[in-house]
């Protein structure tokens, strides 16, 4: 008789195709070798229970030290929920270091995929939503012919304005995504957008990332853009 370790490891559960194939290879080798013994760990369960175990643990430190950085926030840091292009809150060349992930063309309708903070928020999602109407980028807009003309349109107002209110010698920190050859048109628009920051700016600093799918998308099929760019660029 044999023992076999079957070793489970993907927060995706049901969901993950390689348990999938695994499930169906044990299946088979069980219907084939029924006096074998096979031990299935779950290691995503394992961890989990663990990290919950640990946040219970330091939950009282965690929840004081939150209580005290909100309570200085509140205190010394102002917020503005604004459209970017509103030009008007912050001073010219006063800010040291910006850091943003702007919206990405066609790919996502913002204000819709956060409608729980909102209806928690107490705001509604109508037409009337000024988050909705200044939305840059939005996925419902992309059978229009220019939203991709738009969305460059949108994103040059943009920098120009991020680039008058960092000081001389200031940084900028911008997330961009990478799209491949099977995306040209969004590739090119891109490469329209890093000019425009290329002309500002000087680029400092570049880093790449793949985006795990379980950040991309709820379906797998959607989840088309796999890698992003993090470039730092100073004035
Ligand atoms: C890629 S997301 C980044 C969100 C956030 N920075 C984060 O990392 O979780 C882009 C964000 O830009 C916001 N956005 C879109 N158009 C905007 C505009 N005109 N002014 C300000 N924010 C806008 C979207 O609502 C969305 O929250």
């Amino acid at each position: 008789m044999s023992r076999i370790l079957y070793i489970k490891a993907s927060p995706r559960g049901e969901r993950s195709y390689s348990i999938s194939v695994a499930d169906a290879f044990i299946a088979s080798y069980k219907t084939s070798n029924p006096q074998d013994e096979i031990i299935t760990i779950n290691l995503f369960k394992k961890d989990l229970k663990y990290l919950i175990s640990r946040l219970q643990e330091h939950l009282g430190n965690i929840k004081e030290g939150y209580d005290q950085l909100y309570s200085e926030v509140a205190k010394n840091e102002t917020i503005f929920h604004t459209d970017v292009r509103n030009n008007e809150h912050v001073s010219s060349d006063s800010v040291d270091l910006i850091v943003t992930s702007p919206s990405y063309p066609n790919m996502t309708d913002y204000v819709k995929s956060q409608r729980l903070s909102y209806y928690w928020l107490g705001i509604p999602i109508s037409s009337a939503n000024n988050d909705l109407i200044s939305e840059i980028g939005a996925r419902r807009k992309r059978q229009s012919k220019d939203a991709l003309k738009k969305y460059l349109e949108d994103m040059q107002i943009c920098i120009k304005i991020l680039s008058s209110k960092v000081r001389e010698g200031g940084f900028v920190c911008f997330v961009m995504p990478l799209f491949g050859r099977n995306d040209l048109k969004r590739k090119r628009i891109i490469h329209k957008v890093m000019s425009e920051l290329e002309r500002l700016f000087v680029k400092e600093k570049e880093f790449e990332r793949i985006i795990p799918a379980v950040r991309r998308a709820h379906n797998i099929k959607w989840a088309t853009l796999e890698r992003e760019k993090i470039f730092v660029f100073r004035k």
